[in-house]
């Protein structure tokens, strides 16, 4: 054993005592601090940090028990050790020290041998108990991470996932107000020129159309649409229509053709038309901004919608699960992941019952082996997720068809950080904070088969994992 120097506090109301032992103490090199009644030490065991305390049992108002009773009750003193030093050789009140919790015990007069040796022994101890609280400490650390590392995974899917829905309603809000002070001007117009009754119930019946075609935009290719422009632009230009490029697109979209125009102008004369035009595609434009507008949030809400299912969002930690959901939002979540080139199957057992699980968590297991799974598949490939139930377990299966785990680092994927991705692209924490969830959390099981062209990870979890 080591030679341990620490701090050591002693407890004790005869200052003989005190001064004998913390001579002792000095010379072998430890720092002494020194308490004359019990009060005191706690207060002191709480404003410092102290490796053992040698305390007396026999003391005035507070006794060696209660200083040991309380240290042992707070969470921040009792991983201290504690030696009691004991007037009496008596072996009751050490026993019941040892009980309460004391690391060890020496009698007065103390042979300084022995004082030595149970010293280091309690300093190695306390060395150890550090250690272990420093690993937890880096434990939580590690969790806390690894959230963020399946956060990661997300948001950049997320942010460009709802970046869409949101330059469509911010370029429809930009295009909105020309619109409406397009058909603003063109109305009044229209009201200067006296519309009859039959031209306004006309113009109503073309309002109709409009929210109509806005709703439904008619299924023209990029050829067609060009040469419905094209001749759609010269019909207006020969009636000595301004603008007319900006009107074409609106009107082809409404359906039109020179004949249904030819059609329309009949109803209307030469002076009113293009009024009636500018008012017929802004009418149009509105419209079909509205429906922009009412689709982008529509998304937006739908990507929320999923991220509160996905992340059980206001529900109990623990609650009954429906996997299939949790597999399914957390394909919505990981959409733009697979979009690309991802053939995801879903071969769902029917009646699959639910289970009692941690339902973000294990979404955040289902996201990291698919992420892993596309990863590994480089974005192009087929993903398989399969279900059953086997007696007490429910089996999830996730399948992937990229060029699989070689024998040699299968051992190692569930380690805290192994990685085979280049430095910053991953962190080697996916897997091993799943087995941890699987495992740990739900008394459940993880492996994983792979040989090329075929990777499976089996994830079973126990119906209930309470029993
Ligand atoms: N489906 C798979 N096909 C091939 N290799 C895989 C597959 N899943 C995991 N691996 C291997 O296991 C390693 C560890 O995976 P893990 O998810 O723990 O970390 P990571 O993906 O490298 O990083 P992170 O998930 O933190 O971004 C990966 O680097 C990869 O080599
Ligand atoms: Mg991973």
């Amino acid at each position: 054993m080591t030679n341990q120097h620490g701090h050591i506090l002693v407890v004790d109301d005869n200052r003989m005592n005190r001064i004998k032992l913390s001579a002792g103490l000095e010379q072998q090199g430890h720092c002494v601090t020194l308490a004359e009644h019990g009060k005191q030490a706690l207060e002191m065991m709480r404003a410092q940090s102290f490796d053992v305390v040698l305390l007396d049992i026999m003391m005035p108002e507070m006794d060696g028990y209660q200083v040991l009773e309380q240290i042992k009750n707070d969470s921040t003193l009792r991983d201290i050790p504690v030696i009691v030093i004991s007037a009496l050789d008596e072996s009751n009140s050490i026993v019941r020290c040892i009980e309460m919790g004391a690391e060890d015990y020496l009698t007065k007069p103390f042979d300084p041998v022995l004082l030595k040796a149970r010293l280091s022994a309690s300093l190695e101890k306390k060395k150890l108990r550090d250690l272990e609280r420093a690993y937890l400490q880096q434990e939580v650390m590690l969790r806390q991470s690894e959230k963020l590392a399946t956060l990661g995974k997300l948001s950049a899917g997320m942010a460009h996932e709802l970046n869409n829905p949101i330059a469509a309603v911010q370029r429809g809000a930009g295009h909105f107000r020309a619109a409406i002070t397009q058909a603003q001007q063109a109305l009044l117009k229209l009201g200067e020129s006296s519309l009859t009754k039959a031209q306004i119930d006309i113009l109503l019946a073309y309002d109709q159309l409009a929210q109509k075609r806005a709703a439904e935009p008619t299924d023209l290719d990029s050829l067609m649409r060009c040469e419905c422009e094209d001749e759609i632009k010269i019909w207006m230009e020969a009636r000595g229509i301004e603008n007319a490029w900006e009107f074409a697109p609106a009107l082809v979209n409404l359906g039109y053709d020179n004949n249904a125009l030819a059609a329309l102008a009949e109803n209307f004369t030469s002076a009113q038309i293009p009024a009636v035009i500018a008012w017929l595609s802004s009418t149009y434009l509105i419209y079909s901004l509205l429906e922009e507008l009412g689709q982008g949030s529509g998304r937006m809400a739908e990507i929320i919608r999923a991220l509160k299912a996905y992340t059980y969002m206001d529900q109990a930690p623990v609650q009954s699960v429906d996997v299939h959901e949790g597999l399914d939002n957390t394909l919505v979540m990981l959409r733009n992941k697979l979009k690309v080139g991802i053939d995801v199957h879903r071969q769902y057992a029917e009646n699959l019952p639910r289970i009692q699980a941690y339902g973000s968590e294990l979404n955040q297991v289902w996201t990291n082996i698919i992420d892993n799974a596309v990863e590994a598949m480089q974005g192009r490939g087929e993903l398989t997720l399969r279900t059953r139930q086997e007696e007490q377990w429910v089996v999830v299966e996730i399948e992937d068809n990229g060029p699989g785990i070689s024998e040699a680092i299968q051992a190692k994927i569930f380690d805290p950080f192994f990685t085979t991705k280049a430095p910053g692209k991953g962190t080697g924490l996916g897997l091993n904070i799943s087995h941890n969830i699987i495992v740990q959390k739900h008394k459940g099981k993880i492996a994983v088969r792979s040989q090329p062209g075929k990777t499976c990870f089996e994830i079973r979890l126990p119906i209930s994992f309470e029993k």
